[in-house]
């Protein structure tokens, strides 16, 4: 969704933006945007992509302070005027900001009836409006940011420059906002990863926070009227390139570095001694662990996919009764909290609003949240401040690949932990966890050997519909099958537990119609054959994802094999076919598969 990047220092802040706004385009947006101080303001937007702003901008633009904006539009069509910086109406004042005012229509004829006309259609102009009035009575940019966000409702991630003061002033209120300190110089991004290629050291803003920053100092002065040191988080390395490489796509380089991801994630947190995960991210004691009532777990999309293979293992190893919800209908529910239960937020991005503020739901009913988060510092790890990052890298592609699998092993390695401390035996854990070992080399032996995927393509790349079924553990995976075929290659999917099939989704079924079914060896694979029998005898193709060696073969059309498996991790390997079925589909029929239409890479509305 929408991106900040800002910069202030000694150098020529042009390219700076540029390239901090080209590492923001992962998350997906419709505009760009930026403004450079020189003796005055210069202004460029465009729709379309980065690429197409660059084109726009003149050879050499000077000034060494600017404010940069990557749009997805909210409040006003997709159109160079809609797209930030926001100047006002004196143009002495020049915003960027990610959220939603709320409250933007009455301040919209507010500012009308004071004779300011507005010349887009979007919230955040307000902004800029109120923030040159706000200016306008002590000549203070601070004071005046603090007023002008105490007339806002809604969220915000602001940066602001001013014509007349050598000072670029954010605020932060449900958008984040992070600060990266150079040497004399300052860096403003919504992101993290936009910054650690200038530098590791940063300050995350928190909710309520306004920072008044010069190239060589932070002054926090939050709302609350406390004012606080900035506190310098360094960052760690983390591993992975977030360049293509040579790759043509980062969905594909994202789909091959799943074995590093998966080492990345289990590296340090296996006892294979023991037979045991090492979880140290979880603040809870063995005695604690043994004694819990329930696992809660949370997320959207792909990591909403994941928890429910999560609730599956917690189960079924740690004999805990689990339930994977969807974040955006927990807090409408009104959910009871038992503060004795364990919840998990899981999120790739670490942003998702709908997560965050299932967290905060709990947080506010006394119960305790920890994050399986990739994002190091995102919002929801620090609002849990415990729990375990997956390290999967950066994750440019909009359609998550390699988070999935690592959520699934840090969900496993906790069932295991769980298990060990309630009811998995010694051995039991020993099997898991060697199996946890082996799976990065099983995916690289599938990656090398990958099957009929092209067989699977032309049969669903034109299909009205394609229906993905599986049953236990393997259920789950055909949702993540059928989300990332939809959200790639826009074919209308549906996923189902296999034996649910026949109570609905086979009214479908017609000559030809694609059925891609994921049969691991487990012990459930006997139902779902007679799931594929009754889906034949309707007349449909039967794409078969299924354990080398294994006779069920003889049941598919197209077989796809993937090397043998844990059963309990299956999940991890069954999805890597499915991975490459919705990229090679949005090839094939054009589709941007990076950046799909509509959708965004983190989530940061309600
Ligand atoms: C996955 O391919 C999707 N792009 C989407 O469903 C995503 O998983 C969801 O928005 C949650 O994101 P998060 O993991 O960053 O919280």
């Amino acid at each position: 969704m929408c991106g900040i990047f800002a910069y202030m220092g000694a150098k020529v802040a042009t390219p700076i933006l540029v390239e901090g706004l080209r590492r923001l385009e992962y998350r997906g947006y419709d505009s760009a945007g930026i403004a450079v101080k020189d003796e005055s303001f210069t202004v460029y937007k465009k729709i379309g992509k980065v690429a197409e702003l660059q084109s726009i901008l003149p050879d050499n633009v000077p000034g060494n302070v600017g404010i940069a904006h990557t749009r997805w539009a909210t409040h006003g069509v997709v159109s160079d005027e809609n797209a930030h910086p926001h100047a006002s109406v004196s143009g002495d004042v020049i915003i960027v900001h990610n959220g939603i005012i709320e409250n933007s229509r009455t301040l919209r004829t507010l500012l009308e009836k004071k004779g300011i006309s507005l010349s887009s259609e979007t919230d955040s102009e307000t902004i800029a409006h109120i923030l040159d009035y706000e200016l306008s009575r002590d000549n203070n940019p601070t004071a005046a940011m603090h007023r002008t966000v105490s007339k806002l409702h809604g969220t915000w991630g602001i940066c602001a420059i001013f014509q007349n003061h050598d000072v670029m002033v954010c605020a932060r209120n449900g958008s984040p906002l992070i600060i990266g300190k150079g040497d004399n110089e300052m860096f403003i991004s919504s992101d993290p990863h936009a910054l650690t290629t200038h530098t590791q050291r940063v300050v995350f803003m928190e909710d309520g926070d306004i920072a008044t920053l010069t190239s060589d100092s932070i002054s926090m002065s939050p709302l609350n009227g406390i004012n606080k040191e900035a506190n310098i988080t360094v960052l760690e390395d983390e591993w992975g390139e977030a360049e293509l490489g040579d790759f043509p796509h980062f969905m594909l380089k994202e789909i091959f570095e799943q074995p590093d991801a998966l080492r990345h994630c289990i590296s340090g947190r296996l006892d294979r001694v023991r037979g045991n995960g090492r979880l140290g991210g979880l603040k809870l004691s063995p005695l604690e662990l043994s004694k819990l009532p329930h696992v809660r777990l949370l997320g959207c999309g792909t990591a909403r996919n994941a928890a429910e293979i999560g609730q599956i293992l917690i189960e079924s190893l740690a004999r805990v009764p689990a339930v994977a919800h969807i974040s955006s209908e927990f807090r409408t529910n009104d959910p009871v909290i038992d503060p004795q239960a364990l919840h998990f937020a899981v999120s790739q991005s670490g942003e998702t609003a709908d997560t965050l503020s299932a967290v905060k739901e709990i947080q506010i009913k006394g119960g305790q949240v920890h994050g399986i988060v990739n994002v190091v510092g995102s919002t929801i790890a620090r609002q849990c401040g415990q729990g375990v990052y997956i390290h999967s890298g950066p994750e440019q592609a909009v359609a998550s690949t390699k988070a999935f699998s690592n959520m699934v092993a840090a969900l496993a390695m906790f069932a295991i932990q769980v298990g060990r401390s309630r009811s998995i035996s010694k051995e039991r854990g020993q099997k898991l966890i060697q199996g946890l070992q082996q799976i990065p080399h099983l995916i690289e032996e599938y990656l090398e050997n990958q099957g009929p995927i092209m067989e699977a393509v032309n049969a669903v790349k034109n299909a009205k519909s394609v229906l993905f079924l599986g049953r236990g553990i393997s259920a789950p995976v055909a949702k993540e099958g059928a989300l990332k075929l939809m959200e790639v290659a826009y074919i209308p999917c549906l996923a189902y537990p296999a034996g649910e099939m026949k109570h609905g989704p086979i009214a479908l079924l017609e000559e030809g119609s694609p059925v891609i079914f994921i049969a691991p060896n487990d012990h459930v694979k006997q139902k779902t054959v007679s799931a594929i029998h009754e889906c034949r005898a309707r007349g449909a193709k039967i794409i078969l994802i299924h354990e080398k060696g294994d006779s069920i073969s003889e049941e598919g059309d197209i077989n796809i094999e993937v090397p043998n498996v844990h059963s309990d991790l299956s999940p991890i390997l069954t999805v890597v076919p499915l991975q490459l079925i919705a990229y090679h589909t949005a090839l094939e029929l054009d589709c941007d598969v990076d950046r799909p239409r509509n959708l965004a890479k983190s989530v940061t509305v309600e």
